[in-house]
């Protein structure tokens, strides 16, 4: 079934599709060292440019792509968080990803993106499982992936760098059941585009 990049609430936030007007906010944080010390190295502006252009890629060629998050009651662009697939030991896999301004750091709020990007994946896409590729020493986002029920499946090789990662997964559940086993997942719907009127 062909999908379309959704735009999600949750109870604090609302998760759209990137724009390439979102570069200078993004840019803020990807450009961070702190923030990109799990990463081959901070981005230039250029790099964090052609991050949204393969976002826009991967919305036209697969319907689904990482989400811009902003904050519900402000606007605020606090990061991205979303599905996007990638090739692990010969497979492909929708992985979750997430990066959220460390300016919002540990108030739950990859966790919130994350759990409604999961949700929405299972129910709009359909597949068995989904992954997050992380490295060991990243704390911080295996406590996202800890948080959304998930555990380390294997290790693998990845990336330009080729680092030694841990692969966690999710296996999908029926609605009802993920709903009773994670906190806050009934907190979303899912809506049409900010631009069209409700
Ligand atoms: C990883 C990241 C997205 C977490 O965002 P966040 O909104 O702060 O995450 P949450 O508040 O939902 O925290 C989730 C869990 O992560 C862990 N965690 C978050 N920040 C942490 C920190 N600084 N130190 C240790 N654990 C941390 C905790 O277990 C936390 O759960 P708890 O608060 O219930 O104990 C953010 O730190 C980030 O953008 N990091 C840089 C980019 C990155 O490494 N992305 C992942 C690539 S795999």
């Amino acid at each position: 079934m062909r999908v379309s990049p959704p735009t999600l609430e949750t109870e604090r936030l609302l998760l759209r599709p990137l724009v390439e007007d979102d570069a200078e906010a993004l840019h803020r944080t990807q450009s961070d060292p702190e923030h990109m010390r799990f990463y081959p190295h901070p981005f230039s502006r250029t790099e964090t440019e052609q991050w949204i252009a393969r976002t826009l890629s991967s919305y036209e060629a697969r319907g689904f792509g990482l989400l811009a998050v902003e904050d519900g009651a402000t606007g605020e662009f606090l990061g991205n968080v979303g599905p996007t697939i990638q090739h692990v030991d010969g497979v492909d896999e929708i992985e979750l990803g997430w990066s959220i301004t460390p300016a919002r750091s540990r108030q739950g709020i990859a966790t919130e993106a994350a759990i409604a990007c999961r949700d929405w994946v299972f129910d709009a896409i359909g597949p068995d499982r989904v992954i997050s590729l992380i490295l060991p020493a990243n704390e911080p986002s295996a406590g996202v992936a800890r948080n959304l029920g998930m555990t380390v499946w294997k290790q693998t090789i990845f990336g330009s760098v080729q680092w030694l990662h841990d692969v966690w997964r999710s296996d999908a559940v029926a609605p009802r059941e993920r709903a009773s086993r994670v906190p806050g997942t009934s907190a979303r719907s899912e809506r049409s585009p900010r631009s069209t009127p409700t």
